[in-house]
C-alpha cells in the first residue's frame, strides 16, 4: 500500500540536471580540464561540496578550503544564471498531471533533494505548494546514497518508509531509497537505474493506481 511519494527535484520534477552539468563543466574548463557527461553521472544527487571534490579528483587537483569555497560559489553563480531564465516550460513531461493524480488519491507528497536551491526552484516553476514537506540540502548532513534525505521526508509526512515510493534520476538516489526501505522508481534508463524496482522514461501518462499494481504485487 503506497501512502506517500517522495520526489527528487533535479532531473525528476524539473529539467535542471543539464544546468548543473553545464555549470560544473564550465568550472572544470576554467581550471584547465574537461568534464564529460559520463563523469557527470557520478555527481547526480550529490551535494555541491562533494560534487566539487569529485570534480577536482577527476582533474587531479588539490586545493585549499578557501579556494574550494570560492569555486563552489562560482559554480552556483553560473547555475543560478540558468535558473533565473527558467520558466514552467521546464517542468518535466507528465509531472503536473501525476502530482494532481497523487493528490486526488490522498497520497502524500514530499521533496527529497540534495539541492540548496530547491525551494527557489520550486517557487520559480510554481510547484512549491504541492509539497507538504520539503527536505533539501539545507536540512541534510549526508549525501545520497545515504538514506537520510528520504527518511526525513517520510518522518515529516508521518508515513512508514515501507509505504513510501521514491522517484529518482540518480543511481545514488535509487541506492538511498532502497536503503531507506522504500520503493524506488528510476526516472531514466535501465543502464544507470536498473537496480530500482521499476524504471520509467518519464511520468507522462503514469497514474497511481496502475503504478501501485506494478509495485505491490
Ligand atoms: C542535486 C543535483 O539535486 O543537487 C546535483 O543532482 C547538485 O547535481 C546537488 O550538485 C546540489 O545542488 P545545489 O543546488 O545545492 O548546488
Ligand atoms: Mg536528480
Amino acid at each position: 500500500m503506497i501512502k506517500a511519494t517522495i520526489f527528487d527535484l533535479d532531473g525528476v520534477i524539473v529539467d535542471t540536471a543539464k544546468y548543473h552539468y553545464l555549470a560544473w563543466r564550465k568550472l572544470a574548463n576554467s581550471l584547465g580540464f574537461d568534464f564529460s557527461k559520463a563523469d557527470n553521472e557520478q555527481l547526480k544527487g550529490v551535494s555541491r561540496m562533494e560534487s566539487l571534490e569529485l570534480i577536482l579528483k577527476i582533474g587531479g587537483q588539490t586545493l585549499g578550503e578557501t579556494r574550494k569555497q570560492e569555486l563552489a560559489k562560482q559554480k552556483n553563480d553560473w547555475y543560478l544564471e540558468h535558473l533565473d531564465k527558467m520558466t514552467d516550460d521546464e517542468i518535466l513531461p507528465g509531472v503536473v498531471d501525476f502530482l494532481d493524480d497523487v493528490a486526488a488519491q490522498s497520497i502524500k507528497i514530499a521533496l527529497g533533494s540534495a539541492s540548496k536551491n530547491a525551494e527557489l526552484t520550486l517557487k520559480k516553476v510554481g510547484l512549491l505548494e504541492r509539497f507538504e514537506v520539503v527536505i533539501d540540502g539545507t536540512k541534510t548532513t549526508r549525501s545520497k546514497p545515504d538514506p537520510q534525505v528520504f527518511l526525513l521526508g517520510a518522518a515529516g509526512l508521518g508515513v512508514e518508509p515501507a509505504h513510501c515510493v521514491v522517484f529518482e534520476d540518480a543511481a545514488k538516489g535509487i541506492d538511498a531509497a532502497l536503503s531507506a526501505g522504500m520503493y524506488a522508481i528510476g526516472m531514466g534508463n535501465e543502464t544507470e537505474l536498473g537496480h530500482a524496482h521499476l524504471v520509467l522514461p518519464s511520468l507522462e501518462g503514469v497514474r497511481c493506481t496502475a503504478l501501485q499494481k506494478q509495485l505491490v504485487r
